[in-house]
């Protein structure tokens, strides 16, 4: 399909960065649509791992073009880094890297206001990655944020740094007492970074508008995933933008229309970071033994990762929102050895049965899953590369999660290096 929306179906780290890289392979342009430094993806190859954070996930195939388009957050220090330790990998990034010029510009200041935002919220906290992402984008929603357009012109930009910082320390001094930010250092740094940023920046929307024009490939890459969408997640335990498949439309200047096909990515099971409702939550001891075999470890933050069974009323709430064609199930590994594998497959409460997430968070965190139970394998499947070299119960553990959540599975993930993977005709 030339146009594909690759989708996080749960909180994140499904395993999006694996299966961007594979399509990668047979794509011109791979395009970030949203998010910043938060997201952490993880692309294993020739078994060296690579996590990427702002770069997109198709920087490993030298083909490739990747954007970050206007949806997203950048925080120079962070990409310079990340563009450096890919040169250092011997990846060349050179020309085959652009930033649009409305993508905003993640500052000091931004990361000062989470971290203290969080403390004033004490056991209210959202257990951000403390990337400065929520404060960044309430900038941009009050129309006081700070564009890459805005390093063209050295004067507007310093101007606005100046205007920024008066106001942020008022808030840093008057609201929070700590010490104030000097705009002078922020602005020499920048100028720093500015010299090598001028080059990528390109316009994104023109870019990929003539891609699709020419019947080029292009891989829309989400970052997080719906549970933690601004407006279709867990309120307020999710991040500050649109991680549903239409932040693709809005985050890379193309229409609804232009887009072929999204493929949602899901965790054979659930997990997630920070704070905020869970209702497949694990006790304890599936906790530590589901964390050990799935290496569940964040890739941006390094905290344990909470982990729960598959829910299916979040991943048909995917399903339905992000319109998603069919599936990339990752993981599956994980789950092997287990006798028995439980599935969400609604929630109960006071009475009453709920298929579709309930939008009143109240009902999903009061609510008890009704779980469905299966028989697990007891046998590892990461060497398999063919559906009918799975055991049968995890063909029955496959077919239900498709009849569950309404779309079909088309690749299985059994492993974190690219080639461990089954393609469903
Ligand atoms: P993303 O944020 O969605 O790109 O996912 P992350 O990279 O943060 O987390 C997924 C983790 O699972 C990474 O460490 C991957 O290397 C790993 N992974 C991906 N697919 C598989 C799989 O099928 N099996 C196993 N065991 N690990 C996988
Ligand atoms: P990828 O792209 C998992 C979570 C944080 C926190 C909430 C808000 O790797 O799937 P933020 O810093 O964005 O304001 O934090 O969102 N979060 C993620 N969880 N994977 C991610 O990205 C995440 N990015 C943010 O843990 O709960
Ligand atoms: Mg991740």
């Amino acid at each position: 399909m030339p146009v594909t929306v690759v989708v996080g179906g749960q909180w994140g780290d499904e395993g999006k960065g694996k299966i961007v890289d594979i399509l990668a392979q047979d794509a011109n342009i791979i395009a970030r649509y949203q998010g910043g430094a938060n997201a952490g993806h993880t692309v294993v190859y020739n078994g060296r791992k690579y996590v990427l954070h702002l770069v997109p996930s198709g920087i490993l195939n030298a083909r490739t073009i990747c954007a970050l388009g206007a949806g997203c957050v950048i925080d120079p220090a962070r990409l310079l880094d990340e563009i450096d330790g890919l040169i250092s990998a011997g990846i060349n990034v050179d020309g085959r890297l652009f930033i649009s010029h409305q993508a905003h510009l993640i500052l000091p200041y931004h990361k000062i206001l989470d971290a203290l935002n969080e403390k004033r919220l004490g056991d209210g906290a959202i257990g951000v990655t403390g990337q400065g992402i929520g404060p960044a984008y309430t900038d941009k929603y009050s129309r006081c944020g700070i564009r890459m357009v805005d390093l063209l012109d050295k004067d507007t930009f310093i101007e606005k740094v100046k205007v920024n910082v008066e106001y942020k320390n008022r808030i840093i001094k008057e609201l929070y007492n700590e010490p104030t930010i000097i705009s002078d250092s922020i602005v020499s740094d920048y100028l720093g970074y500015r010299e090598r940023l001028l080059p990528l920046i390109k316009d994104v929307s023109v870019l990929l508008n003539s891609a699709i024009a020419d019947g080029r490939v292009i891989i829309c890459e989400g970052a997080q995933g719906t549970l933690l969408d601004i407006d279709w997640g867990t309120y307020p335990y999710v991040t500050s933008s649109h991680s549903t498949a239409g932040g693709a439309v809005i985050g890379l200047g193309i229409g609804p229309t232009r887009i072929d096909k999204v493929l949602g990515v899901i965790k054979a099971y659930t997990t997630r970071v920070g704070k905020g409702l869970f209702p497949t939550e694990f006790e304890a001891e599936m906790q530590c033994r589901i964390r050990a075999a799935g290496a569940e470890f964040g890739a941006t933050t390094g905290r344990a990762r909470r982990c729960g069974w598959f829910d299916a009323v979040i991943t048909r709430y995917a399903a339905r929102l992000n319109s998603v064609d069919s599936w990339a199930l990752t993981k599956l590994d994980v789950l092997s050895q287990l006798k028995t594998l439980q599935i969400c497959v609604a929630y109960e409460y006071e009475g009453q049965r709920y298929e579709q997430f309930p939008p009143d968070m109240r009902i999903v965190e009061r609510g008890k899953p009704i779980y469905d139970e299966l028989e697990g394998w007891n046998a590892p499947i990461d060497e398999v590369r063919r559906l009918s070299g799975l055991p049968k119960p995890a063909h029955k553990y496959i077919e239900r999660l498709a009849e569950l959540t309404g779309a079909p599975i088309e690749m299985v993930s059994v492993g974190r290096e690219r080639g461990e993977t089954i393609f469903i005709e």
